[in-house]
């Protein structure tokens, strides 16, 4: 059903074929080798104008375990790029290749506006400070596998809501789920922006408040989502450097907080979680960046059509 589609914004995939996806992935988890040839003869390109370990290598590492190829590049600055091509014509090329194309761009809404020039789907692997479709995939498999189901549970959403892309593209597949509630917690400069309130969470009749402590609420939650000041969205170092250490996650602040809490990040970490906290069963998040292989590997094949889901 999601064959020849883009992925471009959480918008772009109903609950049901979240599901789905949900569903394939698990399967892959179990039985990989039933897999292991679906994309062969298939070629994705990977395209990242901007820095990238886990999304890059999940998504490669998704291709070649279903038996495709890759071709792509991580430094635009080593393609025509440098020499002033135009996005189109950078994407036009590539789909001349390929049957698939991945890509991340500082530029909000580039892959909106590179999917125009092409008929061959692409998938938005991080635009800007805007959305991150691909990674909200992983945090809700990660949440399933976590809790058993998505419903009923109050997420606390940390730090850096202003820039975060992962955060606004979990908040607007998450509130169509039953029973959320959410929590924002921030410094003051990094709140979330006006218009996820207003579309996303008024709209969706979402219950959520606003905190600056994570000690306040820590108690109250179910998962907690950490997330890294998004150093290179800063228009000033001074500002940067002033928030970077807004929030430390300790084996102290635990404390207070559930024995079932499920901590999640979608990586890097630069100070948020304390290493002490990794050995603890309720840190997830390395095993969250796992599961975004799997669920990578359900949405290749989903779009490219040889899995039925
Ligand atoms: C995130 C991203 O690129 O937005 N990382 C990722 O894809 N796993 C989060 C971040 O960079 O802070």
């Amino acid at each position: 059903m999601l064959k020849g589609r883009d992925i471009i914004d959480p918008e772009d995939l109903t609950k049901e074929d979240v599901e789905g996806l949900l569903l394939l992935a698990e399967d892959m988890i179990q039985r990989p080798k039933k897999y292991a040839d679906v994309c062969k003869g298939k070629l994705l390109g990977s395209l990242f104008f901007e820095p990238s370990t886990r999304t890059r290598l999940s998504f490669e590492s998704a291709m070649l375990r279903l038996g495709g190829e890759i071709i792509g590049f991580t430094d635009p600055d080593s393609t025509s790029v440098k020499k002033g091509e135009s996005l189109p014509d950078t994407i036009k090329t590539v789909a001349s290749y390929t049957d698939l194309i991945v890509m991340r761009h500082p530029k909000e809404g580039a892959p909106r506006y590179a999917s125009d020039s092409t008929d061959i789907p692409i998938i938005n692997a991080g635009d800007g400070g805007h959305q991150h479709p691909t990674q909200t995939l992983t945090d809700l498999l990660t949440i399933k596998q976590a809790k058993g189901e998505i419903k009923n549970f109050t997420i606390g959403l940390c730090g850096d809501l202003k820039f975060g892309r992962t955060v606004h593209s979990l908040i607007k597949a998450i509130c169509k789920y039953e029973g959320i509630k959410f929590v924002l917690i921030s410094p003051e400069e990094l709140q979330i922006p006006e218009f996820i309130k207003e579309q996303i969470l008024d709209k969706s009749k979402s219950e959520y408040k606003e905190v600056e402590r994570l000690e306040q609420v820590i108690g109250d939650l179910d998962i907690l989502y950490m997330t890294r000041v998004q150093k290179e969205r800063f228009f000033n170092e001074a500002d940067y450097v002033r928030l970077k250490d807004s929030y430390i996650l300790d084996m102290d602040k635990l404390k207070d907080a559930k024995e079932d809490l499920t901590i999640l990040h979608p990586l890097p970490r630069v100070n948020e979680i304390s290493v002490e906290v990794d050995s603890d069963p309720r840190a997830w998040y390395f095993r969250q960046m796992r599961f975004g292989m799997y669920i990578r590997m359900a949405l290749i094949a989903s779009i490219l059509g040889d899995e039925e889901c």
